[in-house]
């Protein structure tokens, strides 16, 4: 069994960001912008935030961080957005999800222009990532991918099962494991008989959000298992792998912290330069 190390390997990521973007800034070219919106101070959403700066800091992007009352009404943020969309220093918006009840989220996700929207959430960019042309990665499941592919794990031809549907990890998910020519199933809370269609899996993405759901007996002998679960247990992190049970089964496995989670942030680091080297013409 080998544990993936995704802080090592997100620690390469935005080195290579960083060399990147020295290249890119040499002949006095701005530096990349990035402009993260939080509305509301829900500790695990400032965290994020935090990190996110920290990342910008590290690899040389520009970071702009717009902090709104929690109770700011939608057009308020809307308003921001747009100015946002319409500055050229600005390359990247994201607004840190959840938002607050009285806000919705669609309504966020498509009032940021496809040409900067970093998570690639937008409808554009989902239709552009199921059509076999991305230009933003899915900052998770492409954090999930680029593990995959310096653990030399290749995917073509594979048994991959998501667990777990959401707009922001199972389904995109789902789409690049299918790029990459793996034979993808996704589970969900409705999903019949669970534990015999994750024995089939080469590749297991557990993304279900339930602490420790997946355990030993559930998975394949000699199966790569990523768990994209963050879930606080008392003053503890686990994910979605029972990791011990499993463990004993895997060939590769993630472990939680340290895993997916670093991967996330440098992934968005990534786009944040495509989006800059787009509006530059560099690509
Ligand atoms: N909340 C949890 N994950 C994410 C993410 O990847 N992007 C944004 N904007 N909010 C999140």
């Amino acid at each position: 069994m080998k544990i993936i190390d995704g802080k090592a390997i997100s620690a390469k990521c935005k080195a290579e960001t960083a060399e990147e973007i020295k290249a890119l800034t040499a002949d006095g070219r701005r530096a990349p912008c990035l402009a993260v919106i939080l509305v509301g101070d829900a500790p695990a959403s400032a965290v994020y935030v935090r990190n996110k700066k920290r990342a910008c800091e590290l690899v040389g992007i520009t970071s702009l961080e717009y902090l709104l009352d929690k109770d700011e009404p939608e057009a308020k943020l809307l308003e921001l957005i747009d100015f946002l969309n319409k500055d050229e220093s600005v390359d990247g918006i994201l607004v840190q999800m959840p938002v607050p009840k009285h806000i919705d989220p669609e309504r966020v996700i498509e009032a940021i222009s496809p040409d900067k929207d970093v998570d690639a959430f937008h409808a554009y960019n989902v239709g552009k990532l199921f059509t076999g042309a991305p230009r933003f990665m899915p900052c998770t499941p492409a954090g999930v991918m680029r593990l995959l592919k310096e653990s030399g794990v290749s995917v073509s031809g594979k048994n991959c099962v998501v667990v777990g549907r959401s707009n922001i990890v199972g389904k995109p998910m789902s789409a690049l494991l299918l790029a990459e020519d793996g034979t993808v199933t996704v589970c969900h809370s409705r999903t019949k008989n669970l534990a015999e269609i994750t024995k089939t899996a080469d590749i297991l993405v557990a993304a279900c959000g339930r602490p420790n759901m997946i355990t030993g007996d559930m998975v394949k002998e000699g199966a790569t298992l990523i768990d994209v679960g963050i879930n606080r247990v008392g003053d503890k992190l686990v994910g979605d792998l029972d990791f011990d049970s499993c463990a004993e089964k895997a060939e590769y496995i993630t472990p939680v912290p340290g895993g997916v989670g670093p991967m996330t942030i440098a992934m968005l680091m990534e786009n944040t330069v495509t989006s800059y080297k787009m509006r530059f013409n560099l690509i």
